[in-house]
């Protein structure tokens, strides 16, 4: 198929899966608004409707909590297709929404559209705001001790739930007090795509625990039942914090500049503690136990260049790890190291490939000035779309679609930069 056809089912795909200045991730699977899923759609409506691409984010931040936090699912309407739903979660929210956030693209979206649209400079100063007390929420509840880490507290938070690095500590809960449910995903996708019953299980203890703790996120991130360092929040959140700043210097706001220069500069010193020698890469850490054995290297590691962290002394290292990765997958980049024992080609986060993280890593390793392995991954993202369509992930070893299909935010990823020509 032509890159002009794919353009326009990629648009199709965005339009149909419009709610109404909202846009789900597909029909029936995510019937609601998620929270990266979304900031992502914008840059994908960016390239055909810049007044949706606009009202995209603002939207996200209509689910804004007082606390600053911006949640991971905003349920617009109660829909039976999907568990665990608002009552669930009860969190009391207005619109109704989960207790947890997710990855913070939205600053970094928000300045590639005011790039796009300078037009748009009114309707990114109405964001700001909003934008800085989610940073601030993030630093302060997620990272209560001044690592310069972020700790997620839920797998869900990070976006990668069923990623490797979690399995120690999900082994370590023991999920007491969980009423019987019947999952929804798995009527949906074939189950082999999707987490086990086990790891469900204890998602919703999870959930019961933060809801039984009023959603005190300080709380949870301190006593609760689950707190993982993570390069993948940690990356995107030094990215988004980068960009936040140039808002910032852009808008003359100087308190927010320096608030923000300090949260970079502690992130720059407490990355330092992800990296594994052993791994030649940066990994996650659990927080609740003195040393935790690391199953090995996911692709979220190589967003250290998307974060700004390239050009310094790890460079060599990561780079030989990253081609270590990329000639072991036919279809870069897999969630997870195809040599590591617990990948799992067509398994959620345990191997297959994300276009949105695929997009992350490539702009990360063109800006650090690796082009060669930033175009390498475009064109596999390309390869992979025209081959099998617009799938939620990939499996890197031969290419197939998994998950759901129509999906909106490898739509957007195609328009936004996989379906660029050459
Ligand atoms: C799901 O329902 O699978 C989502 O990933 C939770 O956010």
């Amino acid at each position: 198929m032509s890159v002009v056809d794919l353009d326009e089912q990629a648009r199709d795909i965005l339009v149909a899966n419009d709610r109404g200045g909202y846009t789900v991730p597909t029909a029936r699977l995510y019937p609601y608004q998620w929270n990266w899923d979304s900031a992502f759609c914008a840059l994908g409506f960016a390239a055909f409707d810049m007044d949706r691409a606009w009202r995209e984010i603002e939207t996200l931040f209509e689910g804004q909590w007082p606390n600053g936090m911006v949640p991971h699912i905003i349920f617009r309407r109660d829909d039976p297709d999907y568990f665990p739903g608002p009552s669930v979660w009860g969190t009391g929210a207005t619109p109704p929404s989960s207790g947890h956030s997710q990855p913070p693209v939205a600053a970094s979206i928000v300045r590639r559209l005011l790039d796009l649209d300078p037009g748009g400079e009114a309707r990114a100063k109405a964001l700001f705001p909003g934008m800085l007390a989610w940073h601030s929420w993030f630093h302060a509840t997620r990272d209560p001790d001044g690592r310069g880490v972020i700790a997620t507290t839920h797998p869900w938070e990070t976006g990668r739930d069923n990623a490797p690095e979690w399995d120690g500590a999900m082994a370590r809960i023991e999920p007491v007090g969980v009423p019987s449910y019947t999952r929804r995903d798995t009527g949906h996708v074939d189950p082999s795509m999707r987490p086990t019953e086990a790891e469900y299980d204890r998602y919703i203890y999870m959930v019961q625990w933060g809801r039984e703790h009023g959603w005190n996120h300080t709380r949870i991130t301190r006593e609760g039942p689950f707190a993982v360092s993570d390069p993948g929040l940690t990356f995107v959140l030094l990215r988004a914090d980068r960009d936040l700043l140039a808002l910032a210097e852009r808008f003359g706001d100087a308190l927010a500049v320096s608030e923000i220069s300090r949260w970079i500069a502690a992130a720059e010193a407490g990355c330092e503690a992800l990296w594994s020698a052993p791994h030649n890469a940066y990994v996650a850490r659990d927080q609740r136990v003195e040393t935790d054995p690391v199953p090995g290297v996911s692709s979220v590691a190589f967003l250290a260049f998307y974060a700004g962290l390239g050009g310094g002394p790890r460079d060599e290292a990561l780079l030989g790890t990253l081609d270590r990765v990329l000639a072991a997958a036919p279809y870069s980049v897999p969630s997870f190291d195809p040599e590591a024992p617990a990948f799992d080609s067509r398994r959620y986060w345990r191997g297959p490939v994300w276009a949105v993280v695929n997009y992350m890593i490539g702009t990360g390793l063109a800006e650090a000035g690796h082009s060669d392995r930033a175009e390498r991954i475009r064109l596999d993202t390309k390869r992979l779309i025209e081959t099998s369509g617009f799938f939620e992930y990939f499996d890197p070893t031969n290419g197939a679609g998994c998950g759901g299909n129509a999906f909106s935010w490898t739509a957007a990823i195609w328009l936004t930069w996989a379906g660029r020509e050459g």
